[in-house]
């Protein structure tokens, strides 16, 4: 449904006028400060909203969006938001959000060429290649996609415990937490993937936790659908 740019102008201003309606002086009330509790890495997919999905409104969650919600130890971008939010927001929350259907996991998981952005996705294809022997013996690419939608948020959460940001944050005591998530297009619900972490002490555990859980859902689901006979052919074949 595309939008023409003065309706989206018009739209905009019914936006402002209505929630200036719910809560007089609500915007001048957020010139003084931004005081989010909430940091977002999620991906830039248009059909995950961080605010929409959360219920909040501007100045309730601070964002960071990427294809494939990508946490690269080296990415300036995603460092400076982090330590913006941490250091200088004091976020208590960090929430890495994938999503089943990623277009971006997608491609990583099927080797497809989409152009400049393969060379971004080849991280989510090192996580492949981290999982691969697992993510093979699953049945379908419908499954192993949303397993490996799955563990791209893991491990992406892993990488922001691993950033100086979050390391230094909980070195001199700040309560900090890393969680991962994940949201169903279809249902529009977020799932937490209890990758919950709260200091340097706790990563590896709550890693191996949070990947196990993952593995014995799918597993579980896998040894279901082979117990499941396969449809009889109506006439025998020759
Ligand atoms: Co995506």
């Amino acid at each position: 449904m595309p939008h023409r740019l003065r309706d989206l102008l018009a739209r905009n201003r019914d936006w402002a006028r209505s929630v200036e309606a719910r809560r007089p002086g609500f915007f001048t009330g957020l010139l003084a400060q931004q005081a989010p509790q909430y940091l977002w890495i999620g991906c830039a997919d248009s059909r995950v909203p961080a605010n929409e999905i959360l219920g909040l409104l501007p100045g309730d969650v601070f964002v960071h969006r990427n294809v494939a919600n990508v946490v690269v130890h080296s990415d300036l971008n995603a460092l400076s938001v982090m330590q913006y939010a941490i250091d200088e927001l004091h976020v208590r929350h960090v929430i890495v959000v994938g999503h089943y259907g990623c277009g971006g996991v997608t491609a990583a998981l099927l080797g497809r060429r989409v152009g400049l952005v393969d060379n971004w996705l080849r991280h989510v294809q090192d996580v492949r290649s981290k999982h691969r022997a697992w993510l093979d013996a699953l049945r379908g690419d419908e499954t192993r996609l949303a397993a490996l939608c799955e563990l791209n948020v893991l491990e992406q959460a892993l990488n922001v415990c691993g950033t100086t940001v979050v390391q230094d944050a909980w070195a001199r005591g700040q309560d900090v937490v890393v969680h991962g998530w994940v949201y169903g297009l279809h249902d529009g619900l977020l799932q937490d993937l209890e990758m919950t972490v709260q200091h340097t002490g706790q990563v590896d555990e709550a890693y191996a936790r949070a990947l196990a859980a993952v593995r014995r859902r799918y597993d579980a689901s896998s040894a279901a659908a082979a117990l499941v006979p396969p449809p009889t052919a109506p006439h025998p074949r020759r």
